[in-house]
């Protein structure tokens, strides 16, 4: 199956379909995601009984596919995990094909995850498809979701480029769906550094104590969280789900620290490295959220811009931070206001060598806290 998803993009096709995507990810448009990620997040800690030891990679799975499908489609479509999961597989494999320098044959092939894999998509193609349907031939639809935006988008005069056909708003979708294993790696990860570092669970207990208490959650709160952001924020630096970026190639020669590197290299940023570097960061190997404290220009650690880069940057910055950054915020504190997750193992989750996703098993006994 071909695609060409925006990160294929490059130069003037790239800069003029990002308005778009980016759009769809901006302002008020977080507001619907939002209470669609809390009223997951409960779903979320019902699944997690008291007294049990759960996978929490897999109900962080469920939580983050479910958040996602509901943004993507609409509050109200539900499609689960299990199937998605095969189609999440096949996004990754099909992506590493498509970039990967001289692997382009091998996506021609029926490898059997390629071939199940657009099996199950096919499944999720007719929510897709319903989804745009839905807000081209509904006026009375909210257009809360990014199926909306992407068909709507244009003629609201919120962007100037718009997609040609409905083929290319689902290709883009799906593409998106597979974005998935970013946030369900950092949750993964969250519950490991919450259990490994007992000062750092008791301050973000307390925050979500006092900032919300025993009430529900609201999308208002994330503003309030201020410690659990800083958690994320450090989370995303120590262990950042992408340790590479998708690689790019220099469109001209250029110095960059001091080496030469010719016009057409094949060049990667890694965000893991730089989230490192001791001259950027005090004690870059502690975990350490108050240093996002410190700052009095909130959520600004004292360090050059290009240390600290989960998202990337430049004309490809991620468009998806802020959507992954509130669900590992309202699913931490949702599950702080009232659980303690204690991981069976004191070893770090392994995560595959580009980061993202968390091989193996991560059990963790479930304590009620309040
Ligand atoms: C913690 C979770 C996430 C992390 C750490 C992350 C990280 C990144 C990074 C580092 C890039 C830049 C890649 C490059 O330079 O080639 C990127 C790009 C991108 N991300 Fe994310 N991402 C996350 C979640 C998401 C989510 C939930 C979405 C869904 C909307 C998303 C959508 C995208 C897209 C569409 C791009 C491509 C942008 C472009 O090429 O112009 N990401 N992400």
């Amino acid at each position: 199956m071909e695609f060409a998803p925006l990160t294929s993009q490059n130069g003037e096709s790239h800069r003029l379909r990002y308005p778009i995507m980016e759009s769809a990810f901006a302002g008020d448009r977080m507001v619907p995601y939002s209470e669609i990620m809390l009223r997951e997040a409960l779903r979320l800690r019902d699944k997690c009984r008291p007294d049990t030891v759960v996978d929490i990679q897999d109900e962080f799975a469920n939580y983050a596919w479910a958040c996602i499908i509901g943004s993507y489609l609409g509050r109200d479509v539900d499609f689960p995990y299990s199937v998605g999961k095969r189609v999440v597989a096949y996004l990754r494999l099909h992506m590493m094909l498509q970039f990967l320098p001289g692997t382009r044959l091998l996506a021609s092939l029926p490898l059997p995850t390629l071939t199940k894999g657009e099996r199950a998509s096919k499944a999720l193609d007719d929510r897709i498809y319903a989804a745009i349907r839905r807000a081209r031939e509904d006026p009375s639809h909210d257009g809360h979701d990014v199926v909306s935006h992407f068909v709507r988008a244009g003629e609201q005069g919120i962007v100037d480029w718009t997609f040609a056909n409905d083929r290319a708003i689902r290709d883009e979708v799906l593409v998106l769906c597979g974005y998935v294993d970013g946030p369900i790696g950092a949750l993964t990860l969250a519950v490991y550094y919450l259990g490994m570092n007992p000062a750092v669970r008791d301050r973000l207990e307390q925050e979500v104590d006092e900032v919300v208490g025993g009430r529900p959650i609201d999308v208002a709160d994330f503003d309030r969280l201020t410690y659990t952001q800083a958690f994320c924020r450090e989370l995303l630096r120590i262990d950042p789900p992408t340790y590479v970026s998708l690689p790019k190639v220099t469109a001209e020669d250029v110095v960059l620290g001091g080496y030469f590197i010719p016009k057409g290299t094949l060049m990667h940023s890694a965000p893991k490295v730089v989230g490192h570097r001791a001259e950027y960061w005090d004690k870059p190997d502690e975990f350490r959220p108050e240093r996002w404290l410190d700052d009095p220009r909130a959520g600004c650690p004292p360090c050059p811009a290009h240390s600290y880069v989960p998202f990337g940057s430049g004309p490809h910055t991620c468009i998806g931070g802020g959507l992954a950054t509130r669900m590992i915020v309202y699913g931490v504190a949702t599950l702080a206001q009232r659980l303690r997750l204690d991981p069976q193992s004191d070893r770090i989750p392994e995560v595959s060598n580009v980061g993202a996703t968390v091989l193996g098993r991560t059990p963790v006994a479930v304590k009620e806290r309040r």
